[in-house]
């Protein structure tokens, strides 16, 4: 348990570090009963900063056994000890630092520091995870090289490993061996990582631009050993595009890759030593669905680029947290466009932003890009810093081209490898090349919350003009009632019947990127702007924000027959799925409205007539296809709503599923016939598109609740030869609502079961399967699996497909009426909180939400949330979001 009251710490009060580290010297004795770490540390005051005589270390339950400088044993009143510095009252100039400490990762369920999961030791240091492993300067402007000596027991940890590479090793009597590693590169100490265990090593190899050879070194349980070949070639593909799009080489002879099964995110980019959950390095055809494919391959290209952009150039402090996560997600975003199909990927990544992000931008925890507080930063790795981060690297490509952006980054890599550095610096480069002043810019990192746009056209028949005209106006955030004009860019066309037209706008010459002129990109920076275009021979149909070239709220009065228009004409493939998109979701909207004044909801036939034509036409890519039938989200339609009424939109989108799937019943049978394949599985682009049409039509069949469509799935189910169809149709099964199926329901979930119950990850599907049943019997159900042998609260993984997927995606049953969903969550966050503090926090999101919904329903959210509060011994992690939720900052 930490301090009581946390207090915040500011971005104005950073002072760069009174010591700097040279070298660092690691040696750990694992033991079942006490790990010792002896820790020695070549020191030297930092001429840049202010003089000071003593030195203050962090460190967190650790039990010190001795301390001696230059040789010296400190004596007791030489130095302080407390719950969370070590400090020693008066240091040399420059001096050797020896630390023993003694820590137990037996007992360390935080999964931060060094802990075990199943039979192996690892660790996990960002953010500030070091700390908990002995007294360090752990922070990440403190950049030092380091030696890491591993000794253990050679039989149940034959594999030691840490960053870099092995230079000795030796057996020691007793049973124990060691291995001595070294890292040429400086790195702070959030990068340091440790591995022991009895591990299988699956190999690959990587021949580098300049000819070196680099091993690639996966190290997984001996049951995962076949599960390795997707994350090896992923991060052979990752290792070619940096090095073809950014010029990047792999910089050390080994990269290797540890799967471990108790992990708080996804993975570690560790120098040279990455550290997976085993849910992102682990695939095979038969376990794994395409989605999780497509996450492994994107998880270890974005560990493997932080080697650059992160690792090479790192940041000065947590503040500049997006310098190294908004870059990289933005660079495995655009490796997966490159490798899969663009338009898809860029649907999905807007889609989860504006779901997912702009709620949280426009919740009690909105907060910059680059925050400008925080009292725990594990609460600071977010969709903002990530996604809304990414977005603002994306923009600031958009402006200087693909050519000045690549000049620009090589010289960010040129001139800060091997340093520790700010956003401000980043955008400096792109200043530098551009010769654009980005002032402006720079509120996209310094303000919270998502911008509102607001677009009106006019056109002139008399003087052939075409007149947009822009609004643009940002909410407040917490601290920030006023906000500043954004510069915003815009990519729009115009279309008329004959396609995009050519564009002719008054003071600007057309986009150089689109040889015909038919796109453009607006530049808008003030609250107010109107743009003319000229020669405009017809009433023209916009297309705005193409491609989604900014993270705005954009709204522009379209009717019905426009949308209609821009879905089947658009060119841009984004913005064709958003047409329909934002067809539905005014469709939808106008039904909660019926449903909310108790008449009956409408679904419009130019909707219907629309989906006919999309499932018809072979032409059209299947993905994109899938992904325009898709209705918006419970989660979308809730972050859309003014005040957010569960129950009518999910009559309403139920509603407009079932109206659908009965209209076009026989055509989605037929569409679900003609994919059917026999093609061996690969995760490739064609192949996962056709898939998820055909689960797409499925799922509309099955909302029937009619025998023909069970029947399928049953079929489906049984039959599949990989994961993706076998758990769509699973899912089909779950989430069956209709007494007469029950037992088919039951019999599906038990068999599935029984043939998985030994692969964690596919148990992790079932858990989900059920947490997200919309059905009444779910809630019982998930109390039962929790109490299983099933389920482990320790697990992060379980907690997620289990907890996580129940109060995030089953709105029905987490918002009952009763509360109990609402008080469900609560116990569980608290009782977590005791053990994993960072998943606590995590998981609790769902009510800090409250004010957003109806009222019952908010008094119940924001009731549980109180009773958080009162508990003793809260996490800084958990009091964090919960004080801030309920607005007692
Ligand atoms: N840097 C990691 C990534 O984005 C994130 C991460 C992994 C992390 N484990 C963590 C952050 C634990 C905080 C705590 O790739
Ligand atoms: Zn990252």
């Amino acid at each position: 348990m930490k301090d009581a009251q946390p207090k915040a710490i500011y971005l104005k009060d950073y002072q760069p570090p009174e010591y700097l580290i040279d070298t660092v010297d690691l040696h750990f004795m694992l033991a079942d009963e006490a790990t010792l770490v002896k820790s020695r540390l070549q020191i030297r005051r930092n001429p840049l900063a202010p003089e000071s005589n003593s030195l203050v270390l962090d460190g967190e339950q650790l039990k010190l056994l001795s301390l001696a400088i230059d040789g010296q044993d400190l004596a007791a009143e030489d130095y302080i000890v407390d719950s969370s510095a070590l400090t020693i009252m008066s240091v040399p100039e420059k001096f050797l630092l020896e630390i023993t400490t003694e820590i137990k990762p037996q007992d360390n369920t935080s999964l931060e520091g060094l802990y075990r999961s199943h039979t192996m030791y690892c660790t996990q240091c960002e953010a500030e995870g070091f700390r908990k492993i002995t007294y360090y300067l752990d922070r990440p402007d403190v950049m030092a090289r380091f030696t890491t000596t591993v000794e253990a027991q050679a039989d149940k940890y034959p594999v030691l490993l840490s960053n870099g590479n092995p230079i000795d090793s030796g057996v020691l009597e007793g049973g124990r061996h060691w291995v001595k590693w070294e890292d040429p590169f400086p790195k702070p100490a959030y990068l340091f990582a440790l591995v022991a265990g009895d591990l299988e090593k699956v190999e690959g190899t990587f021949t580098t631009m300049s000819g070196r050879e680099v091993r690639i070194e996966v190290f997984v349980e001996d049951k995962d050993v076949e599960k390795c070949g997707h994350a090896i070639e992923s991060l052979q593909r990752s290792m070619a595009w940096d090095e073809q799009v950014y010029g990047r080489e792999y910089d050390l002879d080994i990269y290797m890759i540890v799967a471990v099964d108790d992990f708080n995110m996804g993975a570690m980019e560790n120098k040279g030593l990455n550290i997976f959950n085993t849910s992102c390095v682990l695939a095979s055809p038969e376990t794994t669905t395409d989605a999780s494919f497509q996450r492994v391959e994107g998880v270890v290209a974005h560990e493997y680029f932080h080697n650059w952009s992160g690792n090479r150039v790192t940041c000065r402090d947590w503040f500049q947290l997006s310098l190294k996560e908004g870059f990289t997600v933005f660079r495995d975003e655009e490796f997966s466009a490159d490798v899969g199909s663009r338009t898809v990927k860029r649907v999905e990544g807007v889609s989860m932003l504006r779901t997912a992000q702009f709620a949280e931008d426009a919740g009690p925890m909105a907060h910059p890009v680059q925050p400008a507080s925080y009292m725990e930063i594990s609460n600071f790795y977010t969709l903002t810093i990530y996604e809304k981060g990414a977005e603002v690297v994306r923009m600031l490509q958009q402006l200087l081209g693909a050519e000045q952006f690549r000049q620009a980054t090589d010289l960010y890599f040129e001139r800060f490898d091997g340093q520790a550095v700010t956003c401000d610096d980043f955008v400096a480069c792109m200043e530098d090349i551009s010769g654009r002043d980005l002032t402006q810019f720079k509120y996209w990192y310094t303000q919270a919350g998502t911008p509102v746009v607001n677009v009106v056209g006019e056109y002139s028949e008399t003087d052939n003009t075409y007149r947009l005209r822009f609004e643009q106006y940002c909410p407040p955030s917490p601290g920030q009632a006023e906000k500043e004009a954004y510069m915003i860019p815009i990519k729009v066309s115009l279309f008329g019947e004959a396609g995009a037209m050519r564009l002719q706008c008054q003071g600007m010459t057309a986009d150089t990127e689109t040889d015909d002129n038919t796109e453009m990109v607006l530049e808008i920076t003030a609250r107010q702007q109107e743009f003319v275009f000229e020669q405009v021979m017809e009433l023209p149909v916009p297309s705005l924000l193409r491609g989604f070239s900014a993270p705005v709220k954009l709204h522009y009065p379209y009717t019905a027959e426009q949308r209609l228009f821009l879905m089947s004409r658009d060119n841009d493939g984004f913005n064709r799925w958003d047409a329909c998109q934002q067809l539905c979701v005014e469709i939808l909207q106008s039904q909660v409205l019926a449903v909310q004044t108790a008449q009956s909801p409408e679904l419009d036939q130019r909707l219907v007539h629309a989906f006919d034509g999309l499932l018809m036409d072979e032409s059209l890519d299947p993905a994109m296809v899938a992904l325009m039938l898709q209705l918006p989200s419970q989660a979308y339609l809730s972050e859309l709503s003014e005040q957010i009424d569960v129950f009518a939109i999910d009559t309403a989108r139920r509603f407009t599923q079932t109206s659908v799937a009965r209209q076009l019943k026989e055509r989605l049978l037929a569409v679900y016939e003609r994919l059917s394949s026999d093609e061996s599985y690969l995760p490739n682009a064609e192949q996962i598109g056709q898939r998820s049409l055909r689960n797409m039509c499925l799922s509309y069949l099955v909302s029937l609740e009619e025998e023909q469509a069970i029947s399928l799935a049953e079929g489906q189910l049984s039959c599949a030869n990989n994961m993706t169809d076998e758990f769509a149709a699973l899912l089909a099964m779950a989430h069956s609502q209709d007494d007469k199926f029950r037992s088919r329901k039951t019999q599906a979930l038990n068999s599935f079961y029984e043939k998985w119950s030994h692969e964690p990850l596919v148990v992790n599907l079932w858990l989900q399967a059920q947490a997200t049943d919309p059905s009444a019997e779910c809630f019982e159900n998930i109390s039962r699996l929790m109490e299983s042998a099933v389920f482990d609260i320790n697990n992060p993984n379980k907690v997620r497909a289990l907890i996580g997927a129940f109060a995030n995606q089953n709105a029905m049953n987490f918002h009952k009426t009763d509360g109990s969903g609402h008080q469900f969550l609560g116990n569980i966050v608290t009782q977590l909180d005791g053990s994993n503090p960072m998943i606590a926090a995590r998981l609790v999101t769902p009510l800090t939400r409250w004010e957003k919904y109806t009222e019952d329903t908010a008094t119940s959210m924001r009731g549980v949330l109180q009773g958080i509060q009162k508990q003793p011994g809260l996490s800084k992690d958990l009091y964090e979001i919960v004080f801030k939720s309920l607005k007692m900052d």
